[in-house]
């Protein structure tokens, strides 16, 4: 199966089911999973069967339409109560991506409408899920597009984690330029960090890109630096989980790190990422929410066997915050915003 020919997320109308693609079982095996119940659907959330920030506010949306038609209300107020009280509960599956909470609240607004019946309002659901998923595509093109200005042939570019066709439905954020590049005949040669602990980079990305016949480089997250001593890397992109309205990115752990190093090798680093992303209500980053995992992912999750002393204090958090003096942009669906982020932001929201 070509994963490119599959989206990462769907509905399938006829069965009432949110369709993932497993990405646990990536890239051995390209697995598709229907989900029908809350506890499911809130498992895979939370254990990263559907993950990146759009993909996951998708999985919600379509998840919600599922489950409120599963619950087969006797009236409108019971289908309005139902669908809050499952939002609420699959809000709680990660906090950082706020296109989870984003995606929940465009799904429970769109029942603010006088319904002549429950039916219709169930569709209004299903419509808006939809509307969700054919927007995501739509979106990234239109970020592709952006960030295609700032490549040119031969570049090398360096990416982190999986902000790809598998965090969204099609094109990725952070690898969307890089998609239409290949499209367009443009020559990259794409760094993927690996990702610990999760694997995402070496699971994910450098899975798809190859996939889609990229020139891309596998290496460890602590070859950043070397890559970067050695002149093999041109410009950063990376994708995001949240932007606060002062620019400050929250992505995958290690991102921080990579902006450091990029300021100090005179490297542009930039963020990619839809409006759905963009948090203006949080000021700025230490108001993100930073997501702290298991510590089994660190000493034995992806190993053979174990590969840390059993007892050992272990930091697991999921996601680091890129203080906005570090981006040099934030490439959007709407444009490339450029500091002070503060008003290009909010400029570009308005348009
Ligand atoms: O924990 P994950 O795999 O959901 O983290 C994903 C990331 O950090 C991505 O870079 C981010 O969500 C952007 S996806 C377009």
């Amino acid at each position: 199966m070509d994963i490119h020919n599959i989206d990462t997320v769907s509905f399938d109308r006829e069965a009432n089911a949110l369709v993932i693609i497993d990405q646990t079982l990536l890239p051995g095996e390209v697995r598709l999973l229907p989900l029908t119940d809350r506890d499911s659907i809130f498992e895979a959330i939370r254990y990263l069967r559907v993950r990146g920030a759009p993909a996951i506010g998708a999985a919600a949306a379509v998840g919600l339409a599922v489950l409120a038609a599963r619950r087969a209300p006797s009236s409108l107020e019971a289908l309005k109560e139902d669908v809050k009280e499952d939002s609420a509960f699959l809000a709680s599956a990660r906090p950082t991506a706020v296109n989870l909470f984003w995606a929940l609240a465009r799904m429970e607004k769109a029942l603010d409408h006088d319904f002549s019946s429950v039916e219709e309002a169930l569709e209004a659901l299903r419509s808006e899920a939809e509307s969700i998923i054919a927007e995501d595509v739509e979106t990234c093109r239109r970020i592709g597009e952006n960030g295609l200005t700032l490549l040119r042939g031969g570049m090398g570019v360096l990416t982190h984690c999986n902000a790809g066709k598998l965090a969204t439905i099609k094109y990725g954020t952070a690898t969307a330029p890089m998609y239409l590049a290949l499209e367009r005949g443009m020559k990259l040669r794409i760094y993927a960090d690996e990702t610990r602990p999760l694997l995402q980079g070496a699971r994910l990305t450098a899975y798809e890109l190859s996939a889609a016949g990229a020139d891309v480089t596998l290496q460890c997250d602590d070859m950043a630096a070397s890559a970067m001593a050695e002149g093999l890397i041109d410009i950063v992109i990376t994708g995001a989980d949240r932007i606060a309205a002062n620019g400050d990115a929250a992505n995958k752990i290690g991102t921080l790190g990579l902006a450091v190093l990029a300021k100090h090798y005179g490297i542009p680093f930039y963020i990619a990422a839809p409006f759905s992303t963009i948090d203006l209500a949080t000021p700025d980053g230490s108001g993100i929410k930073i997501e702290q995992r298991d510590a089994s992912e660190v000493t034995e999750l992806w190993y053979a066997r174990r590969m840390a002393p059993e007892g050992v204090k272990v930091r697991n958090p999921a996601f680091d915050v890129t203080d906005h003096s570090l981006i040099t942009g934030i490439i959007t669906e709407r444009g490339v915003a450029r500091p002070d982020y503060l008003t290009s932001l909010r400029t570009l929201a308005e348009e």
